[in-house]
């Protein structure tokens, strides 16, 4: 494997950690502001994160690359309100659908199918999860300042296995 591609899964393996804490501290904002439903949405998806790592753990695994490890920048800590977490999670969702789109460029580029074909199910994987996030900041669109709509989609985000 080309050095570019290997630096580049390496910097994505971290990426996922990264999303991984960044859901967590938005867990942990929900639940310190009372709304549980909330912080469990969040707490799923921090493992979900989690999954998608060793996803590039294994693939760089099986390439026989090395999986490298680096310092896991602090998440931000607080905000304003619920709309605003998930505006920024929206953001960090795109940010990483720009970069997965990035290293499928350089995969092509390099004419490396295998890992071309490996980040397909993340190319899938991101339009859902943009999707999902984007549905949530419709409801809260709706609710608005109303604090029983807020409690009522806390209550929905809760039941997510
Ligand atoms: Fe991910
Ligand atoms: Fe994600």
């Amino acid at each position: 494997m080309k050095t570019t591609l290997k630096t580049a899964l390496q910097e994505q393996f971290l990426a996922e950690y990264e999303s991984s804490y960044l859901y967590l501290a938005m867990a942990a904002y929900f639940d310190q502001s009372g709304f549980s439903g909330l912080a469990n949405w969040m707490k799923q998806q921090a493992k979900e994160e989690l999954a998608h790592a060793m996803k590039y753990y294994d693939y760089l695994i099986s390439r026989k690359e090395t999986v490298t490890f680096a310092a896991i920048a602090a998440p931000k800590a607080n905000w304003k309100s619920v709309k605003a977490v998930f505006e920024d999670a929206y953001k960090h969702e795109q940010k990483i659908t720009a970069s997965i789109g990035k290293l499928a460029d350089v995969a092509l580029d390099q004419k490396d199918h295998a890992t071309y074909a490996f980040l397909q199910w993340f190319v899938t994987e991101q339009t859902e999860e943009e999707n999902q996030v984007e549905d949530i900041l419709h409801k809260l669109q709706l609710a608005g300042d109303n604090t029983v709509g807020i409690l009522m989609l806390d209550r929905e985000l809760g039941s997510r296995a």
